[in-house]
């Protein structure tokens, strides 16, 4: 079967993570992955998370198996944190991260109206690509990053987006652009809003970063632009990063249906794909979610937290950007820029010197992880970058 197999190529996101691990250079420092660390370069359980862990522990309860879609109760928290509220016209299933919701997404349209052309912008999360791909769909790319004005093209966005034909999907970065950082105005969601209804595709908004942006209400802005307009949308989410549950896969997909009518009709279909990929999701992740927003004062704290992270990432973006500064060279972008990483416009070949010959890790699209500086690296970092421009 597999004879005539060559290797395949390591992920270039988890495999630079393989990579750093590998390194026994003790200053070295990982910009790579996008996890959240704090300023001793720890990934910490969260404070709120940790509390309903223990709260888990004395309940005991059970180990088995949840419906195909996950625990009603989760779905439910999904739906206020993505909509203020519960709405009718929505159906949310749990899903094995923010991942597990793309991927039941491409199932979805496969199964359904099947295999079309999935959009992406350019650039965008390196598995976007192979996820579709997987899923049977042709990848097509939008116009999104300018380098040259190193920021968002939204003439060129929009003039790709009204090439988009009637049943073509167009995955849309909800908040935190991932890798760039740049995100639409909210004036130019409408304007995607406008162009998803006057062409007829279907906006798949992948929301893996709520609450990394401005905040928890303000990061689903562009999100509710597209609900409030279009008769369909697609959310895929995660509680990977905004509540530190990397290893416990808690997504969601999340349908968006003219009315509660038609979000059933697609849900019984989700539901479907669901089973026929992996079955149903894990419990410990939804039991943790559900645990810490039902509790007032525990949600609190999370929400507390979540600013924390937030507030440090940023404190850590202005001093790169002021150190950077001071080679002669205008780092200004960077502060425009939201969300876990900053797109520092280095290129491939720099970004290899400052694995090989500084320690340093990073993305090789030159994307880094803001959150993986601290004060005590943040120096190191500048300079070298310093060296390699
Ligand atoms: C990233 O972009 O680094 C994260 O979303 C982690 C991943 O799964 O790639």
């Amino acid at each position: 079967m597999f004879n005539a197999l060559s290797p395949a190529p390591a992920d270039p996101i988890f495999g630079l993570n393989a990579a750093f691990a590998a390194d026994d250079r003790p200053h070295k420092v990982n910009l790579g992955i996008g996890v959240y660390q704090d300023e001793q370069g720890r990934t910490p359980v969260l404070r709120a998370v940790r509390a309903a862990e223990q709260r888990l522990a004395e309940r005991g309860d059970t180990k088995s198996y949840l419906p195909i879609s996950g625990a009603p109760a989760y779905g439910d928290h999904v739906q206020r944190l993505l909509f203020g509220e519960v709405q009718d016209n929505a159906r949310t299933a749990q899903t094995p991260g923010g991942t597990g919701a793309l991927r039941v997404a491409g199932d979805l349209v496969a199964q359904t109206a099947g295999p079309t052309r999935v959009w992406l912008p350019s650039p965008s999360w390196a598995n976007h690509q192979q996820i579709f791909a997987a899923a049977g769909h042709e990848i097509q790319t939008y116009a999104y990053y300018d380098p040259a004005r190193t920021g968002l093209d939204e003439d060129a966005m929009l003039s790709a987006l009204a090439t988009v034909g009637a049943g073509d999907v167009v995955l849309l970065h909800g908040c935190c652009h991932n890798p760039t950082g740049f995100d639409p105005s909210p004036a130019t969601w409408g304007k995607i809003a406008d162009l998803a209804g006057d062409k007829g595709w279907l906006p798949l908004v992948d929301l893996a970063y709520q609450g990394f942006g401005e905040g928890l209400d303000h990061d689903v802005q562009g999100l509710r632009t597209l609900t409030d307009a279009l008769p369909e949308v697609l959310v895929a989410s995660s509680f990977s990063k905004n509540f530190g549950l990397y290893s416990e896969r808690a997504g969601a997909l999340t349908m968006v249906g003219a009315d509660a009518a038609r979000a059933e009709l697609v849900f019984g279909h989700i539901k479907r794909a669901v089973r026929a990929n992996y079955s149903n999701p894990p419990r410990h992740a939804e039991a943790l979610v559900v645990t810490v927003l039902d509790d007032a004062s525990l949600r609190a704290d999370w929400s507390a937290e979540l600013d924390t992270m937030r507030d440090r990432i940023t404190s850590m973006r202005r001093a790169l950007a002021e150190q950077l500064g001071r080679t002669g060279r205008d780092f200004s972008f960077l502060l425009r820029q939201r969300g876990m990483f900053g797109f520092t416009g280095l290129s491939p070949a720099q970004v290899d010197r400052l694995q090989g010959e500084h320690a340093i890790y990073m993305v090789r699209s030159g994307r880094i992880n803001v959150a993986g500086l601290n004060p005590h690296n943040l120096d190191q970092v500048a300079s070298a970058i310093a060296a390699v421009l």
